[in-house]
Formats: structure tokens, sequence, C-alpha cells
């Protein structure tokens, strides 16, 4: 069923205040658009646990430092609720600037700690923003409950700690990255790769899983990752800007997964920048 689609703040309320007062659970997806199968399994995981499931779709203007990105980034707002239909959600929340951030908006939500390194280290502003429009979709939403992919790990990390430190009445479910049959996590940016750079995109995975196997077996990080990178740029990638293992829980730098950690990437091609991380 066609989801209805809501474009203002009064007709989102007079929704989900009929879901809050009959005790139902509401489950949110934020996105950005350009729906793919990751997308689809936060959906699907927000189905099972809410009776009621919003998607919400804002390309939001405040968390891209890169003013050539936020007008390259894919807009599909048809085939995004064609995509929803077999999902049957109860409402796909479309709000625009002015409804997100009117005239007078000074308002930034800033987490400190988990955001010095990688997205945070690396785009300036980024994690402000991310912080800023989803402590305004839990609100707006009033949802019980919201649903993150582990593609992007840091982010559900600064989300979660953003909702505890607020107090904001909502549990962060982490979501696993889902990939292509070749390895490539999927990622609405894959829509900006070339056929030639999709074809060599899923080495960043392999590299990673090559360096995960080598620390496996005892072999020290920093050779591994030297010798990574170089196939990678070999292999056409133009730049890769970190591939490193942080601890799970605070994303501490670290020279070796001596506790629960993950190795995480970002990475240049074709003049697309893709990230990816998995348990090491
Ligand atoms: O992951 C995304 O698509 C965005 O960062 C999010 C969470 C929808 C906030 O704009």
């Amino acid at each position: 069923m066609t989801a209805p689609i809501i474009r203002t703040l009064p007709e989102l309320r007079n929704l989900t205040g009929q879901w809050q007062r009959a005790g139902e659970r509401i489950g949110v997806v934020p996105t950005m658009g350009a729906l793919h199968d990751g997308h689809l399994s936060l959906v699907a995981a927000a189905k099972e646990r809410c009776e009621r499931v919003i998607v919400t779709i804002f390309v939001n203007p405040k968390q891209f430092n890169n003013p050539d990105d936020l007008k390259n980034y894919p807009r599909t707002e048809e085939a995004d609720a064609r995509k929803l239909e077999r999902f049957d959600v109860d409402a796909l929340w479309v709000p625009d600037g002015d409804q997100m951030y009117p005239e007078h908006f000074s308002t930034n939500v800033s987490v400190t700690g988990l955001t010095d390194v990688m997205e945070g280290a690396k785009r300036p502003g980024h994690f402000d923003g991310v912080a800023t429009v989803v402590t305004k979709l839990f609100t707006q939403t009033q949802a019980t409950d919201a649903f993150f992919g582990e593609k992007d790990y840091q982010q559900f990390l600064v989300v979660r700690r953003m909702a505890l430190d607020l107090d904001l009445p909502i549990t962060v479910h982490p979501c696993p990255t889902i990939r292509d049959i070749d390895g490539l996590a999927l990622s609405s940016r894959n829509l900006l790769l070339s056929d030639r750079a999709r074809t060599t995109a899923p080495r960043l995975f392999e590299e990673m899983e090559a360096i995960a196997e080598g620390v496996a077996r005892g072999e020290a990080f920093e050779t591994l990752r030297a010798a990574a990178e170089k196939r990678l740029l070999a292999a056409g990638y133009t730049e890769v800007e970190y591939l490193s293992i942080h601890a799970q829980d605070d994303l501490a730098p670290l020279d070796a997964p001596t506790r629960p950690a993950r190795l995480f990437a970002a990475a240049w091609l074709a003049g697309v920048r893709l990230i990816d991380n998995i348990a090491i």
C-alpha cells in the first residue's frame, strides 16, 4: 500500500498523537532518500518491532561540508515511495527545508568525544548536522524506536549517545550492513559510481577483509594497512583517507584489536567517497 506522504509538522503530529494515545510503538527509519536494500532492511527491522513505522526522507544541508556533495546527492522521491509500497509503512515524513529549519533557526546539537576521529575529523561540522537533524526527527515523529545501519557505525554511536544524553525516550537499534554480492556495502553514493568504478569499488571491502585475516593470524596491523593502501591505489582508488582500528564502544584509536574493535575505512574512487567498517 502507498504510504501517505506527510510534508507538514501539524499533519505528522496529528497522526503520531493518535498512535501514542493508543499506546503503539512508533519506529522511525531516518534516511536522505535514494533508498536501497540497506534502508529496506532497516524498514523490515522496524516493522518487526513496532506497530507503526515512519520513514523520513530529508537531504539535510547541515551535514554536508562540501556544497558539490550536497548538490550531487541523488534525489529519487517517487522511486523511493514505490520501493516502500511492499512494506506497508504508515507514513513517509518528507519535510521541506522550511519545516526543518524555519527562519531564525539557531540551535545546534553537538556530541563531543566520539566525533573527534574519522568522519568527525575529516568532515568538520558533519556530525553537528547529523545530531541536530536526528534530534529534530526524533522529537517530530515522537518515535519510541529508531533504526540505523552499522554501515555508518560512527553515526550510530553518535546518535545513540545524543539520545541518551538528552534523555530522549527512544531506543536506537543498530542493524547489520547490507552488501552487494561482490561485497560492496550498499550506499546511496554507489549510484554516483561509473560502471568502471563500480567494478573496482569492492576492492575496499576485500582489502579490509585481508587486513582482518592478517591481524587474526597475528601479523602487525601497520604492515597490513600499508600494503592494502598500496594495492587500493594501484587498483584505481585515488586516496585512502583512513584505514584504522578503533574500539567498538568509544572509538579510541588502537594499534591492534586488544579489546572489541572494528576496522574503519574511507577512500575516494573516481570522485566518490566510500566508507565501510567491519568487526575485527
Ligand atoms: O544516514 C543518513 O542517511 C543521514 O545521516 C541521516 C541519519 C538520515 C540524517 O540526515
